[in-house]
């Protein structure tokens, strides 16, 4: 990918921000696209937000070598603006081929852009979060982003309820990620 110019954010990255993880883990989180930190670094979820996340994995007995992290835009938008839809167009051919490598069996999406773009367009977080989405092989769920938990914590409560249905839909179908 480090070559991939389908995009004009091609232009102004520092680094391809690919994914980071387990090759052979049952649990995939999907973000929206990376910040300043994530494109200085080439990993997904390193700043501030990405702390949070790593402390979401933790209450539930998980940490970042035991899943794969991705994100539906592998380049940074200027400004952390959302990524645009061709931005996405362009790129989402990358995450298949990354979700049919990996192959997990749940797939959780960080926040509404990547929900709205891996489980239905008009997906409502508000409502929606935490509910689990059979298809195919695969059961996506969405939470809130960490970045909206760090701008409104009053909705950490409702995340916090939202991991304790991921952790039963591991043990369910994939016990061997949380040990
Ligand atoms: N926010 C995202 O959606 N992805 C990252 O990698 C970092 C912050």
């Amino acid at each position: 990918m480090r070559g991939c110019a389908r995009c004009a954010l091609a232009e102004t990255r520092q680094n391809v921000v690919f994914g980071v993880g387990r090759r052979d883990t049952g649990v995939m989180f999907i973000g929206e696209g990376p910040g300043q930190q994530e494109d200085l670094t080439g990993e997904p979820f390193v700043g501030r937000a990405g702390k949070l996340l790593d402390d979401m994995l933790t209450v539930i007995g998980l940490d970042r070598t035991r899943v794969y992290i991705a994100n539906i835009v592998k380049c940074r938008p200027p400004g952390n603006r959302d990524p645009l839809g061709v931005e996405q167009d362009a790129c989402i051919g990358w995450l298949r081929n990354q979700v049919a490598l990996i192959h997990p069996k749940i797939i959780v999406c960080l926040g509404r852009i990547a929900a709205m773009r891996i489980i239905k367009e008009d997906f409502k977080i508000t409502r929606e979060h935490g509910v689990i989405f059979p298809r195919g092989d695969y059961r996506l769920m969405a939470t809130f982003h960490p970045s909206f938990l760090l701008r409104d914590p009053r909705r950490r409560p409702e995340a916090f309820d939202d991991l304790k249905i991921l952790e039963a839909a591991i043990l369910e179908c994939c016990p061997e990620t949380l040990v």
